[in-house]
């Protein structure tokens, strides 16, 4: 998920996870993760839970005796992704018995046993709050038992639990600081699957960063649905900062709060996160951006319609002229911010003229990166028990290559307006395309590409921009 890139759909994109520094196991484990940044750090935590039972991680899934697939539900073609994975890995399984198959994540929780029971797909079934128990899940599935735990916690946030990393560079990371969401935006299946919002003990989050900081990574992305309502005041779930006890006032962590003590572990620690949301992002949090030189000027402000009439129907809590407001403050308070968001074509009810709505305020932000989909209807939101999913499916793909098109002609606009500038970048691995260049990201998460010389990952150049494409800014280190 890289900035300039037109990404359709991440969600179906599976990816298998593998570890360097775990091979100690002497059992294999194959986990594979779909969706979210959230679900690829919750498998980093399933990794160390797992590691602690003798297992390491493999990227050969042949070689496993145990495979887990971390699922997504965000929309319907990410579950029939995974759906016909599961069939893959379960003919496996026919060949080999001895293989044991779990379903990790919001599908698991969406479905429950249904996978177990009804469509025989895998042993283990278990939610996103249920990874502590895998041990015992696992054993259950020994002794010849199908395995099943999807409830869902008010205080699970894995505080202590230390993630096996496995992102392949080194260098940058995630840290998850929250759980869940309270938001039930109506399109919405993450409230069912991921359960209530709480917050997670800011000084564990500092305990991880100085750790990472001290193996060589020089970037962490803080994760949570909803960032800008972290509010640790002791544990527990959500609550408006106007309704704790003073005691609780007093020891309380707001997410600029949490933002400034991140970014004071090092000064060559980068700080990013991710996923703000408009009616709860506050000027406080920008000015700490604007603060804090290693606070990455980068916001992902997902809009989803231009449209005040389709967002009261999504029940995003803001209207445009707030999202366009937001918008402002931004700039104002960070000139040069990236800024990136999501958009949904085709909500129930969406007409041709809200449709318009939405490509007048690309139009007017002119977002550097997005994300785009069509509306897929998802069981038991509010929009699927409310609403009727009445955008036919030629005007949903027509709305969303619209959107897509302008997307593309925006981003190439804005990586020409970088063509002439220096930026300092984050050196993250070596370019697909070349080994003889490096690539990396600068503050504004632009991916930059340029000549190797002398430098490595985890380094900082000074890089001065001398070309682009839509999706990648071409340099020169100076
Ligand atoms: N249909 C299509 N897109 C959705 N998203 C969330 N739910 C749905 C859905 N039912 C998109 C939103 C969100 C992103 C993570 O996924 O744009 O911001
Ligand atoms: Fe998918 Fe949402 Fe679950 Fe992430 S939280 S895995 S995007 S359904």
């Amino acid at each position: 998920m890289k900035n300039g890139e037109i990404v359709l759909d991440e969600a179906i994109q599976g990816q298998a996870l593998s570890s360097d520094n775990n091979s100690t196991g002497s059992k294999k484990m194959y986990l594979e993760s779909y969706g979210c940044q959230m679900n690829f750090s919750d498998s980093e935590i399933v990794a160390s839970i797992m590691k602690d039972q003798g297992y390491s991680v493999t990227d050969n899934y042949k070689e496993a005796e145990l495979i887990f697939v971390n699922t997504c539900a965000i929309r319907e073609n990410a579950e029939t992704k995974v759906r016909n994975r599961l069939k893959e890995y379960n003919a496996i399984k026919r060949k080999n018995p001895g293989v044991v198959i779990g379903v990790l994540g919001c599908m698991a929780e969406r479905l429950k046993s249904k996978l177990l029971e009804e469509e025989k797909l895998v042993d283990i079934v278990a939610g996103p709050d249920s990874y502590r128990d895998l041990p015992n899940l696992l054993s259950q599935v020994e002794d010849g038992r199908k395995a099943v735990n999807v409830i869902l916690s008010k205080e699970e946030t894995y505080a202590d639990i230390s993630p096996v990393r496995l992102s392949k560079n080194g260098v940058t990371a995630f840290i998850s600081i929250m759980r869940g969401c309270d938001n039930m935006c109506s399109f919405c299946v993450v409230p069912f699957t991921r359960g209530r919002e709480r917050s997670r003990d800011p000084d564990t989050i500092i305990d991880e960063a100085q750790q990472l900081y001290k193996d060589g990574f020089r970037e962490v992305t803080l994760l949570g649905q909803n960032v800008d309502s972290y509010l640790w005041y002791g544990g527990g779930l959500k609550k408006e900062f106007k309704n704790l006890s003073p005691d609780e006032q007093l020891q309380s962590v707001n997410f600029a709060q949490l933002l400034e003590k991140v970014a004071s572990v090092n000064k060559e620690l980068r700080v990013r996160f991710s996923t703000s949301h408009p009616k709860d992002m506050t000027d406080e949090v920008l000015h700490m951006m604007a603060k804090h030189e290693n606070i990455c000027d980068y916001i992902h402000l997902p809009v989803q319609s231009g449209s005040s009439e389709v967002l009261q129907n999504m029940n995003r809590g803001y209207d445009r002229e707030w999202y366009l407001n937001r918008i402002k403050s931004i700039r104002e308070i960070i000139p040069g911010c990236g800024i990136s968001s999501d958009f949904i074509t085709g909500f129930c009810d969406e007409s041709e003229q809200n449709h318009k709505e939405t490509l007048s305020l690309m139009e007017s932000v002119k977002y550097d990166f997005a994300y785009m989909f069509k509306y897929s209807e998802r069981p038991n939101t509010q929009a699927e028990r409310k609403m009727t999913d009445n955008v036919d499916e030629k005007s949903k793909k027509e709305r969303l290559n619209e959107i897509i098109q302008l997307q593309q002609k925006h981003s190439f606009e804005a990586n020409q307006k970088h063509v002439g500038n220096s930026y300092k970048v984050l050196i993250e691995g070596t370019s697909r395309k070349s080994d003889a260049e490096l690539f990396g990201r600068n503050s504004q998460n632009n991916v930059v590409v340029f000549a190797k010389g002398e430098l490595k990952p985890g380094d900082y150049a000074e890089v001065k921009i001398v070309d682009c494409t839509s999706a990648t800014l071409i340099g020169e280190v100076l």
